[in-house]
């Protein structure tokens, strides 16, 4: 595995890969890795084969991060993270500073409208054009063939498959179900935050969404599951509950009869930490 931090041995060991003629496939990350972002590099090596070449990039984002959240406490395990990726068999490290990704005088930003609005975009005011503007330079800098994203991010997926579409990208964007711990809670970078008793009650989030998917597939109305899993979530001892909606699964318009395939995502913070996680939810 070669670890790049500079765009010049970028381009050489691109360059170099590329030679071989196979596809190339990126999977962005922020590091502090765990299951969740392996089986995403998993599934990168099973789509390019052998002969194809994968690429890992770990850059803590400041332009997603907002003024009052968690950049600085943001775990950083870069050593930990590179020893895992290389026994993954990844081909390339890419791990840009701060000041190779943002120069002095950086002034670009992309907007991705409609599907970044609402849910973490409306939030995390901003979080979606910092996510858009360091994967659109992250495309830029590996130009691969395909990338990988966690259905995790639910919203992050969409906003993303809607900006390749739109400016004509040419990646194709694959999607990976969330990977989750054996009790059901989404495997996350975040978890590192919580505490033994909020690791605990933060199951309430998986369940309280799996047992709204349930009512309404057996008919209760929408908004009737939707309070049932706010209240769960309150009980257990979630503080600011942002958000329970249910969405369009391609658009993420928000939805009040379950008439089409449809997304259940919820987001909620128990003590310092902001959880998130959705579920797919079907018409009868
Ligand atoms: P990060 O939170 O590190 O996640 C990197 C990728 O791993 C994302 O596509 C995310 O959806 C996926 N992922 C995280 N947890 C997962 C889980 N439990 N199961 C499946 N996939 C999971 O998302 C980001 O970084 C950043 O916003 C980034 C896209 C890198 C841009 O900065």
């Amino acid at each position: 595995m070669q670890t790049l931090r500079d765009l010049p041995t970028l381009r050489v060991a691109l360059s170099e890969l590329r030679g071989d003629g196979g596809k190339l496939a990126l999977v962005p990350t922020m590091g502090a890795l765990h299951d969740g972002h392996m089986a995403l590099v998993e599934e990168a090596r099973r789509l390019v084969g052998h002969a194809g070449r994968v690429a890992v990039s770990i850059f803590v984002n400041p332009r997603q991060f907002g003024p009052n959240e968690d950049l600085e406490a943001y775990p950083r395990r870069e050593a930990k993270d590179s020893s895992m990726l290389q026994a993954a068999g990844v081909d390339i490290l890419w791990m840009p500073t701060v000041d190779v990704m943002y120069p002095a005088g950086f002034a670009s930003n992309i907007v991705v409208s409609g599907v970044s609005e609402g849910l973490d975009g409306a939030a995390r005011p901003g979080h979606f054009d910092g996510v858009a503007t360091v994967v659109t330079k992250l495309f830029n800098q590996v130009r691969p063939d395909i990338a990988i994203f966690g259905e995790k991010d639910y919203q992050q997926l969409a906003v993303i498959r809607r900006m390749v579409a739109d400016l004509d990208m040419g990646i194709d964007i694959v999607g990976m179900p969330t990977q989750r711990a054996e009790d059901g809670l989404a495997l996350s970078s975040r978890n590192a935050y919580l505490t033994d008793e909020e690791r605990k009650a933060a199951l309430a989030l998986p369940r309280a969404l799996g047992e709204a998917k349930r009512q309404m597939e057996k008919g209760a109305t929408v908004e009737s599951a939707i309070a049932k899993a706010i209240a769960m979530l309150a009980s257990h001892g979630f503080g600011t509950i942002d958000y329970v909606t249910l969405c369009d699964a391609a658009t993420l318009a928000p939805m009040t009869v379950l008439d089409r395939p449809a997304r259940l995502l919820g987001a909620a913070k128990l003590g310092k930490t902001r959880l998130i996680d959705n579920i797919a939810v079907l018409p009868l």
